[in-house]
This record gives structure tokens, C-alpha cells and sequence, in this order.
């Protein structure tokens, strides 16, 4: 971190996250918080709460959580550097100057003016569309039956005939050789330079917030290649960026809808479908996923109905699930992209295909069976197999169990049939030697059930089916040994968002628990910086945060522990007799870890005892 934990502190605690986030955010106060719609996803119904005296926010929702350095670098897509200076500016405080290296200060200096020259460049296509030079572009947007108000909401333009045109005027405006050659937008030769995109509309790519950081060009007619797209440049990287998200993220639908082109968003967000994002041209990718992550829980894919359309939503799939996303798949047919598809049935039978999208899951098995000549008994029974291989992907036994219903249901095939195949191959994977884990796995996986309060069931099991026989047991067996350890981390992070919530607790645990005893490396930081500061006096959740905040997934999970209070705080009976409980299990952990690293026998021996001791071991509330 390139500031002190002072100054950045002094900047956090004079910006008043209250007033800053309503600012952005309709709050209303509720009890000691407010709450307002959460501006990271979409939702109806407000579950995102900030916290005055915390100074956090978090959302119940979509988990979105940290404090006002946090809230303006997610909100605004600043790094910490621009965030910082932000606040700082917001409130008066002049921030020490940056010691930055020359290449810092080049490189800051070339993304600032690399957006600049987008921006100028976007506003020259628009101008040209819109006078005579234009008018071929101009006509074939219209014909395409784009409305005026379309094309300037999306800021469409025209790239003229003539193959320097941006070029000279870029020139014009000051901008040398060397730079303009890193924007993308013109080549230079030792002749000269010209212009990447001529006699071509043009679709610029914004940012989430709305900066221009890139173009695509079609040609008017059948010339090839169809698109020309900016190149990436420091600004444009394709796998991070979907076009059309500056303006589904804000739309009030809890999903979004993700299509392959840009005439399919353009056209579907003048339909009214204003949650339509497309993913440029690029395979769909994991940083795709998680960026819609941060707006929705649930996408709908609206690829085209072509082999090419179902071959990319079939590789999509798995990538979203991993991000944890719920899926569905739109049917388009007869047409071949929703483009076409509005232009002949229009917007309201859009809206049903919508409210008809399939479940990922079972459009995976549907192409999956056209695979199949099925009036062959051998490919049948192949069919079926391959089938109850996928079903395996689903650890939980119930909803496992659902999945082999609605499969049996929509293929008819026999319910009891396929699970029992489904539930024979499963003790099967692996070595095959029918283990105990390999029998639990059979029995539906109780084990997983009772084991760590929930919620830690991802979609990343999809690998499974693609591993051979060995691996899938080593894949498994890492499993089972990681949801101990989630058992062991859902512990130290219950006792530690009690510690948080409600200080009091510490007499209690005095001398049993200390930092020490949190073993999880993040919880362990965070734990050390609680105990001091509670005994100092305060604990300061969001200036705790302020250490965490160079790791997006580590400030996330701490922000978590400082406002889980809601969900699990210490409310009621069963979590009262929970506690001494959970003190028992984070100091039990604590011993078997220090076990592990034991050097001398007196001190194994001392361990021994104190794991002894565990036993009678009782803390009481009241
Ligand atoms: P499509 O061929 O489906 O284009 O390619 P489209 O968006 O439906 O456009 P129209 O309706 O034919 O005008 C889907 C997306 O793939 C990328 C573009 O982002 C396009 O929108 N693509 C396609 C390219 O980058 N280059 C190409 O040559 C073709
Ligand atoms: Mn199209």
C-alpha cells in the first residue's frame, strides 16, 4: 500500500459512509441501520444495509460488503489509488504527493488520455452519421429499424470512406504518432497512418461506467470480416468487459440476459429488454462470469439458435455455474438470434420464451440426447447412461434427486430406473473398491448434509465427469478432507462474528480462546487485530478493513464477518447453547493443528492435556 494506514484512515473515518452512499443509494433508516435497493445487483427489494456505526455496508443479498473506500472503488470501478483521492478530495484532505516512478506517471498519464481520444473518436462517428457524409451508414441502422433515440442512446456513428479521415482530425487535436498508435484506432506506416475502421458503423464499447474503451465496425452488406473490434489495449481487455452492462446493470430485472452480438443487445434494449448484455465476439470467460456476478444471481442465455450458438452456450454453462450463478437457456427457434426473433414475433412473445427459458441442466441433457439414435436399444442405454454420469455432478442428495425426477419425467424415463443407474455409477467412480466414502457418496451424502452449517456447495464439481476413474476418487477425497476444514472455518467464523457483535463475550472466553486459536490465515489476521483493539477499548470494523482491501475477495469475506449479525447472531436458545459449542470446536481445532506441529514431547504432552481437558469444558451465557 503505497499511503499510510494513518492518512488513509483519517480519509475513511471523515467521509461518513452513511451520507456518502446515499448519495448514490435511496436509503431509509430502519432501527440502528439503513437500507436501501443494492446497487451491485438487481433486486426489488432492498436487502442492502448500511451501518453508521460500523461504518459498512453489506448486502444480504448478493454479499457485496465493505466500507467507503470499498463502496466507491466497487461502485465506481476505481483502483484503491483513485477511490482514496476521491474521498480525500470529497472532504478536504490533500493527500501526501505520490512518490510515483516515471513509468507510473507515463502509464497513468497514456490510460487517461487513451479514454479521451475514445471519446473523441466515438463523438466523430456519431457527428458523421448524423450529416451527409454519413448517410449510408445512417440508412442502414434505420433499414436495420434502429430509431433515432436507439442510436444516440448507444451512441452509434459511421466510420467515413475515406481511410485516414479519423486520423487527420486526431492529429489535429494534438495527439502524436506514438500514442495514437496504442489506441487501436489508426495504424501507422512509414507512409503515414490511416484509420482502422472506414465505411463502417460503429458500435462503441462502454465500460460500466460508461467510458468508451473500445469500438466494433460492421461492414453494410456481406464484405468480410463482418466486425472489425478494437484490438485490446491497456483500456480494452474483451474478457472483462461485456457490451451493453452500463445499462443492465442498472435495469430493475433480477437476471440478465446474455447474447452473442451487438445488434442482439441493441435490439433487444430498444424492445425494452434493457438487462441484455453480449459478450464480444470472445468465448464467454470465468472473469465474464464473475463480473456479472457482481449484478445478478441469475442469467439467462440467449445465444443463437445455430450449432455455433449451442456449442457457445454449452461451454458457458459450466463457467457460470462455477461462478455460482443459476442458468437458464432461452429457445429462439425458429429464428436465429433475438434480433431476427423481435423483428418477426416482437417483444411480448420474447417475454414468454423468457418466462419458458429452460433449466441449464436439462438443455444440457436435451442436446445430449439428440446426440443418440434412440430407436437403437445400444445407444439408448448409452444415452441413459451418459445421463446418470451428468447427474452425478449434483452432490446434494435431494437436489440430486430432483434433477433425476425432472430428467425422467421429460424423457420418460423410468424414475426408479435412472436412480438406481444413477446411484450404481456413483459407487462406482473412483477405484471402484466400493470404500466407505464411496458408499456414503451412494447413500446420498449425509455426511454432507450434517456436516458444516451450509451454503458451501458449489457448481465446481462439473470437473468430475470429465476425469478418469482415479482422478475422480483423489477429487473426491480432497472433498470430503475440504469439508472438514470448512467445518473447522465455519466455526472460528461464527465465535468471531459473535466476538465482533457482541464484546461482552470475550470475559467469557478469557483464557480459553485467544488470536491464537483461529488457525484459517484470514481469520487469523482479523482475529488479531479484534482481540487488540477490544482491548484498547473499540474494535473499528471498518478500519480493520482498510487491511484487507488490496484483495477483493479477502475484503469481501471480513466484511461478511462484521455484519453477519442478522443471520446468525446469538438471538436465540439453540444459539445460546451453540456457543460453548463453537468455543469447543475452534479451541479443539486449535490443539489437533498445534498436535500436528508439536517439536518436543513435553509440549505434545501438554497438548494431550488440554484436549483432555475439552471435555468438560462449558460456557454459559447467562
Ligand atoms: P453475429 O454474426 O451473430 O453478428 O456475431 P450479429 O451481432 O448478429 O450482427 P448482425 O445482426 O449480423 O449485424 C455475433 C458477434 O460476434 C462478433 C461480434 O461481436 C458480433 O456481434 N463478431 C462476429 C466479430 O467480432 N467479428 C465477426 O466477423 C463476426
Ligand atoms: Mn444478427
Amino acid at each position: 500500500m503505497r499511503y499510510s494506514e494513518d492518512i488513509i484512515e483519517d480519509v475513511r473515518m471523515r467521509n461518513d459512509i452513511v451520507e456518502v452512499i446515499s448519495s448514490y443509494v435511496k436509503l431509509q433508516k430502519k432501527g440502528s441501520s439503513y437500507f436501501g435497493l443494492c446497487p451491485f445487483h438487481n433486486e426489488k427489494s432492498p436487502s442492502f444495509s448500511v451501518s453508521p456505526g460500523k461504518q459498512m455496508y453489506y448486502c444480504f443479498g448478493c454479499g457485496a460488503g465493505g466500507n467507503v473506500i470499498t463502496f466507491i472503488m466497487e461502485y465506481e470501478n476505481y483502483s484503491f489509488g483513485e477511490a482514496l483521492q476521491f474521498l480525500a478530495d470529497r472532504v478536504g484532505i490533500t493527500l501526501p504527493k505520490q512518490e510515483l516512478t516515471q513509468e507510473e506517471k507515463r502509464q497513468e498519464d497514456v490510460k487517461k488520455r487513451l479514454l479521451e481520444v475514445n471519446k473523441l473518436a466515438a463523438n466523430y462517428f456519431y457527428f458523421q452519421l448524423k450529416h451527409p457524409q454519413g448517410q449510408d451508414g445512417y440508412s442502414y441502422l434505420r433499414k436495420r429499424q434502429l430509431t433515432d433515440e436507439t442510436i444516440l442512446h448507444f451512441g452509434l456513428g459511421y466510420a467515413n470512406k475515406t481511410s485516414d479521415d479519423l486520423y487527420r482530425y486526431l492529429k489535429s487535436r494534438g495527439y502524436e504518432d506514438d500514442f495514437l498508435k496504442e489506441s487501436g484506432l489508426v495504424t501507422i506506416e512509414e507512409r503515414g497512418g490511416h484509420d482502422k475502421f472506414w465505411n463502417r458503423v460503429m458500435f462503441p464499447i462502454l465500460d460500466v461506467n460508461n467510458r468508451v474503451i473500445g469500438f466494433g465496425g460492421r461492414v453494410m452488406g456481406d464484405g468480410m470480416p463482418k466486425y472489425l473490434n478494437s484490438p485490446e489495449t491497456r483500456l480494452f481487455d474483451k474478457s472483462r468487459n461485456l457490451f451493453g452492462l452500463n445499462y443492465a446493470r442498472i435495469s430493475r430485472e433480477n437476471y440478465i440476459l446474455v447474447c452473442e452480438g451487438y445488434m442482439d443487445v441493441i435490439a433487444l434494449h430498444q424492445a425494452g429488454f434493457t438487462q441484455a448484455v453480449a459478450s464480444l465476439g470472445t468465448a464467454f470467460t470465468p472473469q465474464h462470469a464473475i463480473l456479472l456476478k457482481r449484478y445478478t444471481s441469475q442469467v439467462i442465455l440467449t445465444y443463437d439458435s445455430d450449432e455455433a450458438g449451442t456449442k457457445a452456450a454449452l461451454r458457458a454453462i459450466p463457467i457460470l455455474r462455477e461462478a455460482g450463478l443459476s442458468i437458464k437457456v432461452l429457445n429462439m427457434k425458429p429464428y436465429k438470434d433475438p434480433d431476427e426473433f423481435i423483428k418477426n414475433l416482437g417483444a411480448e412473445a420474447f417475454r414468454q420464451r423468457i418466462a419458458q427459458a429452460k433449466n441449464s441442466f436439462l438443455f444440457e441433457i436435451e442436446v445430449l440426447k439428440a446426440q443418440y439414435a434412440l430407436e437403437d436399444p445400444e445407444q439408448k442405454t448409452r444415452f441413459y447412461q451418459e445421463t446418470a454420469k451428468k447427474l452425478l455432478i449434483f452432490p446434494e442428495a435431494l437436489e440430486r434427486d430432483n434433477y433425476i425426477q425432472a430428467v425422467s419425467k421429460e424423457h420418460y424415463i423410468p424414475y426408479e430406473n435412472l436412480k438406481r443407474l444413477v446411484n450404481q455409477l456413483g459407487s462406482r467412480m473412483g477405484t471402484g473398491s466400493g470404500s466407505a466414502a464411496e458408499s456414503r457418496w451412494a447413500a446420498g451424502s449425509q455426511m454432507r448434509n450434517s456436516s458444516a452449517a451450509g451454503g458451501v456447495e458449489t457448481g465446481n464439481q462439473m470437473g468430475i465427469s470429465g476425469l478418469d476413474g482415479q482422478e475422480k476418487a483423489r477429487e473426491r477425497r480432497k472433498k470430503a478432507g475440504s469439508e472438514k476444514e470448512e467445518g473447522s472455518r465455519q466455526s472460528q467464523r461464527l465465535l468471531l462474528t459473535w466476538l465482533i457483535e457482541r464484546p461482552t463475550l470475550f470475559a467469557k472466553i478469557e483464557g480459553i480462546i485467544s488470536a491464537q486459536d483461529f488457525v484459517e490465515p484470514l481469520y487469523h489476521r482479523v482475529a488479531e487485530m479484534v482481540f487488540a483493539a477490544h482491548e484498547q477499548g473499540e474494535i473499528q470494523p471498518a478500519g480493520i478493513l482498510n487491511h484487507f482491501i488490496n484483495d477483493e475477495e479477502e475484503y469481501r469475506e471480513v466484511a461478511a464477518l462484521f455484519n453477519a449479525s442478522l443471520k446468525e447472531s446469538l438471538n436465540n436458545e439453540e444459539q445460546k447453547k451453540a456457543f460453548s459449542e463453537t468455543v469447543r470446536r475452534v479451541k479443539k481445532n486449535s490443539l489437533d493443528w498445534a498436535g500436528k506441529q508439536a517439536k518436543d514431547i513435553l509440549e505434545f504432552q501438554r497438548i494431550i492435556q488440554a484436549q483432555a481437558a475439552l471435555g468438560s469444558l462449558h460456557i454459559s451465557l447467562d
